[in-house]
């Protein structure tokens, strides 16, 4: 039976028969012996295979080169090696696929970022790739748990829909139309009554207005899943298809969202440490040294609250002090993120999260505070990244929000059910998005989104 290289380097039964499968890493050795360096995906680690050639041919050991696929039985030994505990002395080797080294693209030699995106196919057979899609899946798994914790129900939103939840307008549109041959109005406009659902439709920019419905129902859920958005903003943080974790809550008000948010990240954080150690060990060694001592501040501090316009007062002062932004601030402006950034590295040093922004650079559904002005958004902006969760206390005064909508440019016939709660036992709620690839960028310490997610879409860029 196959044993995994993870749990086979813990073993100490030395002399037991053992079979592992892996990728071949490296081979190196002389005519007596070769070292097959061998992993298979379970840990960053490699096993050492020793394999002498009075049991293998020079010949049969030939093709087993770097990325060559090959199944090992023989001994469990201890290693002599230093940095090994264990190693297997090989008994017999199957190949199961052999990787011609003039056509592999993937050498010993380490490769650049940039070249691996153009293998993006091949790129999880590297120990960084390997590290953050390990450390991908043990973040969802801790986002579940903490929710499933504390008793949030996990809700399936639906991937297409009709409205524009964000209103920002960058909607990929979902159509069967014939793209050769398209249905026109008398006005020249495209007939979606034509389309396969009778209207126009889109890929979901954001579950949250229908997580909403929800939570005027269970109390507390949240949703995981993929969001798009057509922005044109070739940055390394943005993709055109990301992944988002919405949590909504009734009874909940702003501070009640931003303690939420802060436990949540925290949390996951915290996972990360305890649960990924040898992966961040790895990228904390290869990209980033201070990796591990950033995450370990964020899970033992607070996150510093203030309000917009205490922010921007402060990038204000910093711009009178002689401090240079590419883009003006001033209060009405929405933040760049050098200002995010600005604020979190330099004044704060720490994670900070804004609220009371106004209510023009925010969306219909954020709720009015008293002054007229502003609205009960919160930013969660953290080193490195700037914005990783944007949020917000919900509108959930019928008329109010009617007039938000209208003001925002927001179709009444497009979210008439969303606006019913208000209508029917509406409630004070709160919620916020994390973006997943965000928090990746943040617990990897990788800089480029790009390499955070398997196969990124971005303009221009949807192979694989
Ligand atoms: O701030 P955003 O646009 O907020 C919403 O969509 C709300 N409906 C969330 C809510 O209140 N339920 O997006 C939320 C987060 C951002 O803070 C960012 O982390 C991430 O989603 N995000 C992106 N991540 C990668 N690529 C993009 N193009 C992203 N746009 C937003
Ligand atoms: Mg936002």
């Amino acid at each position: 039976m196959r044993t995994k290289i993870i749990d086979a380097l813990k073993r100490t039964d030395f002399g037991a028969d053992i079979n592992i499968k892996g990728w071949v890493r490296t081979r190196r050795g002389n005519k007596n012996i070769s070292f097959i360096a061998l992993n298979d995906g379970s840990t960053i680690h490699n096993i050492q295979v020793v394999a002498e050639s009075t049991d293998f041919s020079e010949e049969f050991l030939k093709p087993i080169t770097t990325g060559a696929c090959i199944s090992v039985t023989g001994k469990l030994v201890e290693s002599l090696g230093k940095g090994q505990s264990v190693e297997i002395h090989a008994e017999t080797i199957e190949i199961y696929g052999t990787a011609d080294p003039e056509t592999y693209p993937l050498q010993k030699k380490g490769h650049s970022l940039e070249f691996l995106r153009e293998i993006a196919h091949l790129r999880p057979r590297t120990n960084t790739f390997g590290a953050v899609l390990r450390m991908r899946h043990h973040m969802a798994m801790a986002i579940h748990t903490f929710f499933h914790e504390r008793g949030f129900v996990y809700f399936h939103s639906p991937i297409i829909t009709g409205s524009d939840c964000e209103g920002a307008g960058n909607m990929f549109v979902v159509t069967a139309l014939d793209l050769n041959n398209i249905p026109k109005n008398d006005n020249g406009k495209v007939n979606f009554s034509e389309d396969f659902f009778g209207k126009q439709t889109n890929l979901t920019v954001s579950g949250q207005l229908e997580g909403e419905l929800a939570a005027l129902a269970l109390g507390e859920i949240y949703t995981f899943g993929p969001t798009f958005r057509a922005e044109n903003s070739n940055t390394p943080r943005h993709l055109a298809e990301f992944w988002m974790i919405e949590p909504e809550m009734a009874f909940y008000e702003i501070e009640d969202n931003m303690q939420l948010a802060q436990d949540f990240v925290q949390y996951c954080v915290r996972w990360a440490l305890d649960k990924c150690a040898d992966d961040i060990q790895f990228l904390n060694d290869m990209f980033d040294k201070e990796l591990i001592e950033r995450l370990k501040f964020v899970v033992e501090n607070d996150f510093q609250r203030l309000t917009y316009t205490e922010g921007v007062k402060i990038l204000e002062e910093a711009v009178a002090k002689g401090v240079k932004f590419e883009y003006p601030i001033g209060w009405g402006m929405d933040l760049q993120s050098e200002h995010e950034r600005y604020l979190v590295e330099k004044h704060f040093k720490k994670p900070v999260i804004l609220i009371d922004y106004p209510k023009e650079i925010k969306s219909f559904y954020m709720k009015l505070n008293e002054d007229g002005k502003t609205v009960r958004a919160m930013d969660v902006l953290f080193p490195k990244i700037g914005e990783i969760i944007g949020g917000s206390q919900r509108e959930e005064d019928y008329t109010k929000l009617k007039k938000r909508a209208q003001e925002m440019g927001v179709p009444e016939k497009d979210i008439w059910w969303y606006l019913d709660t208000r209508r029917f036992g509406t409630a004070p709620h709160s919620g916020f998005g994390l973006g997943f690839e965000r928090l990746m960028l943040f617990v990897t310490g990788m800089t480029n989104i790009r390499d955070v997610i398997p196969f990124p879409r971005t303009p221009n860029n949807a192979e694989f």
